[in-house]
């Protein structure tokens, strides 16, 4: 099969493992996995999410990438493509329309989310941290979100800089800020984690990540954590399969993968170990806040530390850049295919779709304040019905139609000859994983997000 025409490809080595990791590690890392590991106990909910990273994870992520590089093209036509090629069902392009369309309606509320850190990063230069205790952070807090132009302003430059990036191209955009964010990116963590084992109560949080109850396992944790494990990975809406395409074809797609996941990990673990190492050193403020504790409990500490300011702003610049880099990454797919199906200048391309994510994203803005009581789906907002239709349903939807395509309809010699760098062990691990564990373990993630909600409106 031959790639649909002459593609990008990322030169440099260590670009690609750069790109998939800027794309994995984001919010998702450093503002949700600390608060959701806070609020489901620590040590249990951590193992939990480790074996869904290697059982559905992995394997999802290697399929993503395959598929991407086999056909050298973005989501949409690659799928196409591919799909021609296994002489399967055009339904099963599915994978690449639904992909675009969660990655505009992810963009849509994350750069919500991202403008918050744009703010805070600058709260915390103007040295507005100092002294705030938990009372005055709260206020804080809601004053921002109370003022929807403000929310409105930075949302806008966050999906500006996301387009910013597209515009210059897959070789002078992407891959360029994707080789000075990341070793940045990197820095500023090792700054972050030196200081909360200087300063920060670190044995207290090291314990309290990793020390293992069995009574703090919970089904409820389980399920968590098998949807973070996709979130957080970048699965199931094409953003790797993106990437894939530009991905070298000499490169081993197993080592890769493996490499991404361990570094994805890390700095959720490492940013989660150093944030309860700070909260832990600040008496009156626990660790279970829920999805305040990076922007209500973290200043707290970093207010009242010895170099708080200093340490505040290195934190809140580090969330900056892991979330730009995630952001390029969700728009990535449709920007690629608007570029290679209609020939659009990726300019075009790219300020065509992050004004339609901007404009989507404004019921995401008005939703923390003017419209905070109007309900969208099942009594949620418009934030939260966002958040649940693209994350609870778009992302393990598509990833279980990865695995099944990958797993059950592309021939043997197609993936043969992709994994040639592979061993043969990785091979038959990979495959039959791919094809019953990974589609089921999604399935209950997807059943569990959804069912919930359905027993609920049946109920009422
Ligand atoms: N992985 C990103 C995070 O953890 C979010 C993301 C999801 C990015 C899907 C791209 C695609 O924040």
């Amino acid at each position: 099969m031959k790639p649909l025409k002459q593609h990008t490809i990322w030169g440099l080595r260590g670009s690609f493992i750069l790109a998939a990791t800027g794309s994995a590690v984001g919010l998702g890392n450093i503002w949700k996995f600390p608060y959701i590991t806070g609020e489901n106990g620590g040590g249990a909910f951590v193992l939990m999410y480790l074996l869904c990273i290697a059982l559905v994870g992995i394997p999802i992520m290697m399929a993503e990438i395959l598929m991407g590089r086999r056909a050298r093209a973005n989501p949409i036509m690659a799928t196409a493509e591919l799909c021609e090629h296994a002489g399967a069902s055009k339904g099963w392009t599915t994978i690449g329309w639904m992909g675009v369309l969660a990655g505009l309606l992810i963009l849509s509320f994350y750069s919500v989310i991202a403008g918050w850190t744009l703010e805070y990063a600058l709260a915390a230069l103007d040295g507005k941290f100092a002294g705030l205790t938990g009372e005055t952070s709260q206020a804080l807090f809601d004053g921002l979100l109370a003022d929807s132009d403000l929310m409105l302003q930075w949302h806008s430059l966050f999906i500006a800089m996301t387009i910013a990036v597209l515009a210059l191209g897959v070789t002078r955009g992407l891959e360029s800020a994707v080789r000075w964010m990341m070793p940045l990116l990197f820095v500023l963590l090792l700054i972050l984690l030196g200081y909360a084992i200087k300063e920060g109560e670190f044995v207290t949080s090291l314990r309290f990540m990793f020390s293992f109850k069995l009574e703090d396992l919970s089904w409820e944790g389980a399920q968590i954590a098998m949807g973070h494990s996709f979130f957080t990975l970048s699965l199931g809406m094409g953003a790797i399969m993106a990437y894939g395409a530009y991905m070298p074809s000499s490169q081993s797609v197993g080592k890769t993968v493996v490499i991404v996941a361990i570094l994805d990990t890390l700095v959720a673990l490492v940013a989660g170990v150093a944030i309860f190492a700070f909260v832990f050193a600040t008496p009156g403020i626990s660790p279970g806040a829920g999805p305040g504790l990076m922007f209500v409990t973290l200043p707290v500490a970093f207010g009242n530390m010895g170099a708080g300011l200093v340490i505040g702003s290195v934190f809140f610049v580090m969330v900056i850049l892991a979330a730009w880099t995630s952001t390029i990454s969700l728009l990535e797919p449709g920007v690629a295919y608007l570029n290679e199906r209609f020939g659009l200048h990726r300019i075009f391309a790219s300020l065509l779709l992050g004004t339609i994510s901007w404009f989507i994203g404004l019921g995401s803005v008005y939703s923390f304040n003017d419209w905070s009581e109007l309900q969208f789906l099942w009594g949620k907002n418009y934030f939260d019905s966002m958040d649940f239709i693209a994350t609870n349903i778009m992302l393990p939807l598509g990833g279980v139609l990865i695995a099944l395509f990958t797993g059950w309809k592309l021939r043997d010699e197609i993936i043969l000859h992709d994994l040639k760098f592979e061993s043969a062990l990785v091979f038959r691990l990979w495959r039959p994983v791919l094809k019953f564990i990974s589609p089921i373990a999604v399935l209950v993630i997807l059943y569990n997000g959804i069912f919930p909600v359905l027993r609920a409106v049946l109920v009422e």
